[in-house]
């Protein structure tokens, strides 16, 4: 988008209107390293590059929040390296940089959010916010009531043991069981590797929510950006 200098300038908080176009003026306005110092020239946003004084004056991006629901088979990361679809590709008609708050394995579906803001990433992401995540994963055979305690008490994985986890419950079918866990921990494959941990290993793996943030029925590939609600929620966490 192409806009006037000085408009550019206001819009960035530089100064009023008035005020941007003395600045203009004045030669201390570089387009491009180039200084301009007349009024009316014109800028193409995201691509010029606007100095005042020797310091680059950018617009603040606007915040966005998205929530997607990953389909297996796509990787949590803007590129990778083995040229693997990324979560990157789902993502249309969004202009802002957004990138995945947090990740979802290869193999695991489900809710996953993305923003440009780096504070609510970090939050998100700290193991002192100890945001819930809620997962439906099916099983291999039936766990006893035993096995499943074990999640509740804490179990010991790659040396360490995991929080007190939930665990239910949901299906019971010939040779698998659908169970609903929440953790509050994200270590690298935490659900399967629990999973394991007690002799049954996960087939599928969906997360369904992320603290009050629930996927409802968005389909696989689909997303939508998050309600003021759900945003505001966010932020108080
Ligand atoms: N736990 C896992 O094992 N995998 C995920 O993707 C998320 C949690």
């Amino acid at each position: 988008m192409e806009i006037r200098l000085q408009k550019y300038l206001s819009d960035c908080g530089v100064a009023s209107r008035r005020k941007s176009e003395e600045i203009i003026l004045s030669g201390r306005v570089k387009v491009n390293d180039e200084v301009v110092d007349i009024l009316g020239s014109k800028v193409i946003i995201g691509v010029d590059v606007i100095k005042v004084n020797d310091v680059v004056v950018k617009k603040d991006e606007k915040k966005v929040y998205i929530m997607l629901h990953k389909p297996e088979g796509y990787v949590t990361t803007v590129k990778d390296q083995f040229e693997r679809p990324t979560v990157m590709d789902l993502i249309k008609d969004v202009d802002e940089r957004i990138y995945p708050v947090g990740r979802l394995d290869y193999e695991t579906s489900g809710l996953l959010l993305l923003t440009n803001d780096g504070e609510l990433t970090f939050k998100l992401t700290h193991p002192k916010h100890e945001v819930s995540k809620t997962y439906i994963a099916q099983v291999i055979g039936l766990p006893t009531k035993e096995e499943l305690d074990n999640f509740k008490e804490g179990l010991f994985i790659d040396g360490y043991k995991t929080s007190k986890a939930e665990v239910n419950i949901i299906k019971k079918m010939e040779r698998m069981t659908t169970l609903k866990i929440t953790i509050i921990e994200g270590k690298n494959r935490q659900v399967r590797k629990m999973c394991e941990a007690i002799g049954h290993k996960v087939g599928n793996l969906k997360r369904v929510a992320t603290g009050k943030l629930e996927l409802g029925d968005l389909t696989r590939g689909e997303y939508r950006y998050l309600t003021e609600k759900e945003i505001e929620y966010l932020m108080k966490i």
